[in-house]
C-alpha cells in the first residue's frame, strides 16, 4: 500500500542543539504511528517539520505524494493538526472557533457536527477560556477533525489530562480511525501508545531506536515475561552480584530498580529455579519472585538502560 507520508533522514537543530539527528519514517492509510518517547527526545519538532511548520535542516518529507516545501497549501487542506501547547483565542467560544478553523478549509463539516463529534453541545457557546482541560482539548481535537483530514497529527494529545478525560480522547480517536483515516501521534504514555498505536516507533535523543507493532515490539525485545525478584537485608547489589554471579552468570544483565532486580530473558523458569536453589546454598534470602508480562517500558529500559519516566 502507497504510504500516506514518507519522510527520509530528517535532521534539525537550534543552535548547539540537535533536536533530530536522523529520522525516517513512513504513514500508511488507515494506519496509526506513534512515536513514543521521553521529553526532550525530538518529537515535537519531529511533527512539526512533517506539519511544515519548521524547516529540517536536511532531508525530506513527501504528504499524499507531493513534497511538502513546494506544495504545502494543497497537502494541508487534506491535514490536521494539533499542537501540543494550543493557545486559541481564549474569548471566542467553541463554535466561533470552529467556524474560523472550517474557513481556512476548501471543504470542511459543518460546524455543529464536529461539535457534536466531540460531544461539547453543551459548551457550544462556552468561551475557550472556561473550558476544563479535557473540554479545551476536544475542542483542540474538533478543529484538527473539521476539515475531515486523511492524516491527523496529534502531539501530546492527552498530557496533563485526568484519567476520564483522556480516556475519553483515546475513545475519539478511535472512533475516527474506524473511518480509516491516518494519525501520526507522539506521546510518553505508554498506555496511551499501547491503546491507539498500530506501529510504534521508540525514539531517543532525535533517533528512531526501535519499531514495530506494540506486542511485536515487546516480543521481540524482551520476550513476553520479566522475571523479578528481591533479597531481603541489605546487600548492594555489587555484593549480591558477587555472590551470586559465579553460579548465575545472567543476573548481571538484570536491570536494577530500588531493591528489585528484573531480568528480561528468554527462559525464565529455567533461571527462577536456578536463583532458587542458588540463594538458598548461598545464604541469601528471596521475599520476592515472580513473572510478569513485559511491557512498553520495558521495552525502552532494555534499549536504553534508562527509565522512561527519569529520562
Ligand atoms: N526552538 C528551540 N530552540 C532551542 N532548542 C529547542 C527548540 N525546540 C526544541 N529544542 C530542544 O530540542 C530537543 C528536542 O525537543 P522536542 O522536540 O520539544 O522534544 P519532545 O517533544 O520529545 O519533548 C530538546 O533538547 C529541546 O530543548
Ligand atoms: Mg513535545
Amino acid at each position: 500500500m502507497e504510504s500516506l507520508l514518507i519522510a527520509r533522514n530528517l535532521r534539525k537543530s537550534f543552535g548547539s542543539v540537535t533536536a533530530v539527528q536522523d529520522i525516517s519514517l513512513e504513514v500508511k492509510p488507515g494506519e496509526c504511528l506513534a512515536l513514543l518517547g521521553p521529553n526532550g527526545a525530538g518529537k515535537t519538532t519531529t511533527v512539526e517539520m512533517l506539519e511544515g511548520l519548521i524547516p529540517p535542516d536536511q532531508g525530506s518529507i513527501s504528504i499524499f505524494g507531493k513534497d511538502l516545501k513546494k506544495e504545502r497549501a494543497t497537502i494541508m487542506h487534506d491535514v490536521g493538526v494539533m499542537l501540543q501547547d494550543t493557545q486559541l483565542y481564549k474569548r471566542m467560544s467553541v463554535r466561533e472557533t470552529l467556524s474560523l478553523f472550517a474557513s481556512f478549509f476548501k471543504s470542511s463539516m459543518p460546524v455543529d457536527e464536529a461539535i457534536a463529534m466531540v460531544e461539547l453541545q453543551d459548551k457550544a457557546d462556552t468561551h475557550l477560556v472556561k473550558l476544563s482541560g479535557g473540554q479545551k482539548q476536544r475542542a483542540y481535537l474538533a478543529c484538527a477533525l473539521v476539515n475531515n483530514p486523511r492524516l491527523l497529527f496529534l502531539d501530546e494529545p492527552t498530557t496533563g489530562l485526568d484519567p476520564q478525560a483522556r480516556r475519553m480522547i483515546w475513545d475519539l480517536l478511535l472512533k475516527h480511525k474506524t473511518k480509516d483515516r491516518s494519525i501520526l501521534l507522539t506521546t510518553h504514555y505508554m498506555d496511551e501508545a499501547e491503546k491507539l498505536a498500530d506501529r510504534i516507533a521508540v525514539i531517543d535523543h532525535g533517533k528512531i531506536i526501535a519499531e514495530g507493532s506494540p506486542q511485536s515490539l515487546i516480543e521481540t525485545v524482551c520476550g513476553k515475561q520479566i522475571l523479578c525478584f528481591r533479597f531481603a537485608g541489605e546487600q548492594t547489589s555489587d555484593q549480591i552480584f558477587s555472590t551470586l554471579g559465579k553460579d548465575l552468570p545472567w543476573i548481571k544483565d538484570s536491570f536494577v530498580s530500588g531493591d528489585t532486580y528484573e531480568l528480561v530473558a528468554s527462559d525464565q523458569v529455567n533461571h527462577m529455579t536456578e536463583l532458587l536453589r542458588v540463594s538458598d546454598r548461598t545464604g541469601l534470602v528471596l521475599d520476592q519472585l515472580e513473572l510478569r508480562r513485559s511491557t512498553l517500558e520495558d521495552v525502552f529500559i532494555k534499549l536504553t538502560g534508562r527509565s522512561m519516566r527519569d529520562a
